[in-house]
């Protein structure tokens, strides 16, 4: 008998039907891959099982045992622990405490016992592979710490299933290999995994079984074996939106627009390169390798430690974020939710949020321009939503992150710093932001690209930069661009021979 079986599942949400009599199992000890597109209903499905949502319709039995009332506290009860695709932590307190929240030690006088509880964190995270101290108070943490310890959280539970919705997407890979080491791990002790991920190369290397959902409705499952190939996956994913043709194509380039000499900033140093007029430029890296640091100090959210920085011609000086926008940059940081999105606006004001601090129009009614911008952007990147006026919160994690996107094409910025653009966007959509990053440099826009993922590179870069502890390795071009010569830059001497000889 299946560890979980759910049967015809029905959810609607204000009468629009997001899942419609689906069926899906997991069995004991194997991680099963949750597939589908932006807003297929995966996330839903899942806060469904965990108790968030309440299912209008269907069947839902769980260690033999029929759930019937489901609520967040009877789901961690019978042993289901959900790592959510939006982190779920409290940011004022310290890390322990968001271990040990509602399941606190103390001591025989029935005081909080707080070494104890550090204690079993570090142990936790010796066990885990995860480099956090647990004293520290969650907001100091980046967010690939912050996303490690939602799951050393979820994993500290005793449960028998563990839901891992997009668990991946502030990791970098040395720490998605010690997250596959865990889930491993407890495999071998019969735990079972629900995995979802728009990462071919993760559901391929930690994937037993999938289940396909699109538009809400259950597609096929079946084995993850030598019998399908991640293209067959895409499509199954996708449908015909997929496609692996290569969209690259090298254009005219123009004067040098951003110099940087010997530039040194929070967590790199000493970095050299220079970036062309609508050139597009990758920028890669394993452990700590700075470039989120150097996006966001050429964008004027860090300061300049040494070396210079020449924007246009112009050496920068007293920098910030505002001039930057001045000078027409734009940004997408890497982590949507805390960098963002702001979560009590609708779907237009997040997508216009930049344009109108920059022409002072804060205030805003819906104009036709803006609603019939939206629009064409929405078909080209397959928004999923309703209307423009619902809350960005309403859709889906890889909608919302379509709309972020969105929010920086309108605007008339002519240098782009993308960092994991393509975060939680599935195969299709990615696609076209890789064909639509090439009309913008078509256009003579100058994009940095910052991404783990080297499939993605090699679809938009004329060149990439690979980093390794905040220093400027070398410079591959497209030619030289794979997967293997990556590692062997990203990481220093020592390592690059340990993983050639894997
Ligand atoms: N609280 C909500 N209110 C209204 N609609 C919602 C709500 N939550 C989800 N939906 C809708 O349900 C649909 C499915 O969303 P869901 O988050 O399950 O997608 P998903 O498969 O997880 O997608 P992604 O890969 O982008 O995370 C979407 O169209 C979304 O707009
Ligand atoms: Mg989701």
């Amino acid at each position: 008998m299946a560890l979980l079986e759910m049967t015809n599942i029905s959810k609607s949400f204000f009468g629009v039907p997001v899942l419609q009599n689906v069926n899906f199992s997991v069995e004991e000890g194997e991680v099963h891959a949750l597939l589908g597109e932006n807003g297929a209903g995966k996330s839903t499905l899942m806060n469904i099982l965990a108790g968030v949502y309440t299912r209008d319709a269907g069947n839902v039995v769980f260690d033999g045992k029929k759930l019937t009332r489901a609520t967040i506290k009877g789901s961690e009860d019978v042993g289901i622990a959900f790592v959510h695709q939006e982190l779920n932590l409290f940011n004022d307190l310290r890390v322990f405490e968001n271990i040990f929240l509602r399941k606190e030690i103390t001591t025989r006088l029935g005081r909080l016992d707080k070494a104890t509880m550090i204690r079993k964190s570090e142990a936790l995270f010796t066990q885990l592979g995860v480099d956090i101290d647990p004293t520290m108070v969650v907001s100091e943490l980046e967010a690939g710490k912050k996303q490690q310890l939602e799951i050393a959280k979820a994993l500290f539970a005793n449960a028998k299933l563990f839901i891992l919705d997009e668990p991946t997407t502030a990791l970098n890979n040395e720490e998605i290999e010690h997250l596959f080491e865990s889930i491993r791990r407890l495999k071998k002790q019969g735990k079972a995994f629900i995995f979802i991920s728009h990462k071919m190369t993760e559901i391929f290397a930690i994937a037993d079984r999938y289940t396909v959902l699109r538009n809400g409705e259950y597609i096929d499952s079946g084995k993850i074996d030598k019998t399908v190939s991640p293209r067959d996956v895409a499509r199954m994913m996708v449908g015909n939106r997929y496609s692996d043709l290569s969209v690259y194509q090298s254009r005219e380039l123009g004067d040098v627009v951003i110099e940087a000499d010997g530039l040194t900033g929070h967590n790199f140093r000493n970095v050299h390169f220079s970036v062309r007029k609508g050139e597009i430029v990758g920028f890669t890296g394993l452990l700590s390798a700075g470039i989120s640091e150097i996006f966001q100090t050429i964008f004027g959210g860090l300061p300049i430690h040494g070396g210079t920085l020449t924007i246009k011609g112009q050496r920068v000086h007293n920098w910030s974020i505002h001039e930057a926008m001045r000078n027409r940059l734009a940004m997408i940081p890497s982590n949507r939710k805390e960098n963002s999105l702001l979560p009590d606006a609708s779907l237009l004001e997040n997508e216009y949020v930049s344009e109108h601090t920059l022409s002072g129009r804060i205030q805003h009614i819906f104009a036709k321009r803006e609603l019939s911008n939206y629009n064409a952007l929405k078909d080209v990147l397959n928004i999923k939503a309703n209307s423009a006026a619902d809350l960005i919160t309403s859709i889906s994690g890889g909608n919302q992150q379509k709309v972020v996107l969105a929010r920086w094409l309108n605007t008339e910025s002519d240098i782009l710093l993308m960092d994991n653009p393509t975060q939680g966007i599935d195969v299709g959509a990615k696609a076209e932001i890789y064909r639509l990053i090439h009309e913008l440099a078509r256009d003579g826009k100058t994009i940095l690209v910052n991404s783990l993922e080297i499939p993605e590179l090699q679809q938009v870069a004329d060149r990439c930069l690979v980093f390794y502890q905040g220093q400027l390795q070398t410079e591959l071009s497209r030619a030289e661009l794979t997967e293997e010569n990556v590692m062997l830059w990203a990481t220093n001497a020592i390592h690059a021979a340990e993983v050639l000889s894997r």
